[in-house]
């Protein structure tokens, strides 16, 4: 009899565990998809700037500044800013993307398996005058931040 009680109250407090894991939320916490690029100023014309943790380019253009993501629409590897080609190439499967290049739109894909061209995301000013990037929106080519 006292074996069977014990028994009884294990098992209650195995489903009582088991309640709670099934019942308590499965929560994933994500990073804000808002990134804070700091002062316009700190851009000069004709810079490329990548933040590798965000996974985006801040670009300011003559006709000012806009935001693509990093991320190859390929296989999504991280691509990378060639300054000495002027162009982001993926290291993966050799997708190259215009930034620069006159009458091209940045973003656009120049030659490699990439289905897509680079993003454009959301980009703004802040109250406090920091450029904002919204990587969780994405927004039609050529709408450049003018400050
Ligand atoms: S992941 Fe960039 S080319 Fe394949």
């Amino acid at each position: 009899m006292k074996l069977g009680l014990g028994s009884l109250s294990i098992a209650a407090a195995g489903t009582a565990a088991f309640s709670y894991q099934f019942l308590s939320p499965n929560v994933l916490y994500e990073p804000s998809p808002i990134v804070n690029a700091g002062k316009p100023e700190n851009y000069a014309v004709d810079s490329v700037t990548m933040d590798v943790n965000a996974g985006i380019y801040l670009i300011h253009a003559q006709e000012g500044f806009f935001a693509l993501s990093a991320v190859c629409t390929h296989l999504g590897c991280l691509t990378a800013w060639k300054p000495e080609l002027g162009i982001i190439a993926c290291p993966c499967h050799g997708s190259k993307f215009y930034v620069f290049q006159a009458n091209k739109i940045p973003g656009e894909k120049i030659e490699g398996p990439a289905p897509r061209p680079l993003p454009w995301l959301e980009t703004s000013i802040s109250d406090e005058g920091d450029l904002m990037v919204d990587r969780s929106i994405t927004v039609r080519p050529m709408q450049f931040v003018r400050v």
